[in-house]
């Protein structure tokens, strides 16, 4: 990327005219959304560690009910971690909850509860990168820091038709010393708010309303009639695709057996029915494994509807068997016997809540 060419450009436009024009637009258009009735920076961090992989509208009833159990830094600090797993069930990447629960836990420990307003403390906060640093301090604190996440790269790219590859880090970087010149230092929250929702409502992947957008005029990519072909974005590897036999073994008295995942590595202490790679495993000799692998007698072998969930680096494709066993008192110590009416205190990942709602329907 040229970074010299692109600030040559901007210092040839109107920067106080692009300014109004952008903040104007978004006092008047933006959204009511629920991490914008004040500038707590503790539920703007929430909002954008939420928002991050996740669109605006699955975010909000997570969000309100997020701030409700833990309206303050203290309160999610002090919080049971399970607790915060099962607030955050069915938002995925669940690291994001574990990083932001260490991370305030710090704010209490360092800074008295109170998030700082300070870029270096925040930066070295866990989970806080610089994406998240520049919203905090923008949309929370007023500074003039630049917040650039996919929307703001694509705006930013089209409007001053940046053909790099925005998949790189450097890219990423000239776009942030490019934002960082031209945010306004009256508002940069409108101003940083504006490029965000002018990303989501006009400046969209596809489609975008150009007809509608207030910052037209300064838009190198509309000019050209361009815009369809920004951003340039390389695609990730392809998603390996992996196949598991998940178990929901059920006794007489009801009970069904789970069990928790690993401290790290993906959904990392989420619940879960036994899962096992099909390697060596007949799907035509499934009682004889279950019988062996987990000590019981099975009285019925069901299978239910498969479930597939597509995460960003891999899918999963669960065949799901519902075996009936008279007894099952041996589990393992990272096991559990729950009733169904006791499945819902546990927080699980989607997939396995598919299977959860499968089990309540029949
Ligand atoms: N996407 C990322 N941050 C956002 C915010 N604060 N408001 C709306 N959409 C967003």
């Amino acid at each position: 990327m040229k970074l010299q060419e692109y600030m040559t450009y901007i210092k040839n436009f109107d920067t106080k005219a692009f300014q109004s024009a952008l903040v104007d637009w978004f006092k008047q258009n933006k959204r009511d959304l629920p991490w914008r009735l004040d500038q707590d920076p503790y539920k703007v961090w929430v909002s954008e560690i939420m928002l991050q992989q996740t669109q605006v509208d699955t975010v909000i009833p997570f969000f309100n009910r997020f701030i409700e159990k833990f309206p303050t830094p203290t309160a999610l600090a002090q919080a049971d971690q399970q607790d915060v797993l099962k607030a955050w069930e069915g938002l995925g990447y669940y690291s994001r909850a574990r990083n932001l629960q260490s991370a305030v836990q710090e704010v209490q420990e360092k800074y008295q509860g109170k998030v700082p307003a300070d870029r270096e403390q925040l930066s070295r906060l866990k989970g806080i990168g610089p994406y998240t640093q520049g919203a905090i301090m923008s949309i929370a604190f007023n500074q003039p820091e630049p917040a650039v996440d996919g929307n703001v790269m694509r705006v930013l790219s089209r409007l001053l038709k940046i053909e790099a590859d925005i998949a790189k880090a450097r890219t990423r970087k000239g776009i942030e010393a490019i934002v960082r010149e031209i945010i306004s230092k009256d508002d940069p929250s409108s101003f940083n708010q504006g490029l965000m929702e002018l990303g989501a409502l006009i400046c969209r992947p596809k489609n975008p309303d150009c007809f509608n957008c207030p910052v037209q005029d300064y838009c190198k990519a509309y000019k050209e009639d361009i815009q369809a072909q920004l951003p340039v974005k390389s695609t990730a590897k392809k998603q390996k695709t992996l196949h598991y036999y998940v178990f929901v073994i059920e006794n007489n008295a009801g009970e069904i057996l789970i069990e928790q995942r690993p401290e790290t590595g993906l959904l990392a202490q989420l619940w879960q029915f036994p899962m096992i790679e099909p390697k060596n495993i007949d799907p035509d000799f499934i009682r004889p494994f279950v019988e062996e692998y987990f000590r019981v007698e099975a009285s019925k072998v069901k299978m239910l509807e498969p479930v597939k969930h597509v995460f960003s680096h891999v899918i999963w494709q669960l065949s799901v068997f519902h075996i009936h066993v008279a007894d099952l008192s041996e589990h393992a110590d990272e096991q559990r016997l729950v009733t169904r009416d006791q499945l819902s205190e546990f927080p699980f990942p989607v997939s396995h809540q598919k299977v959860i709602q499968q089990l309540l329907d029949c």
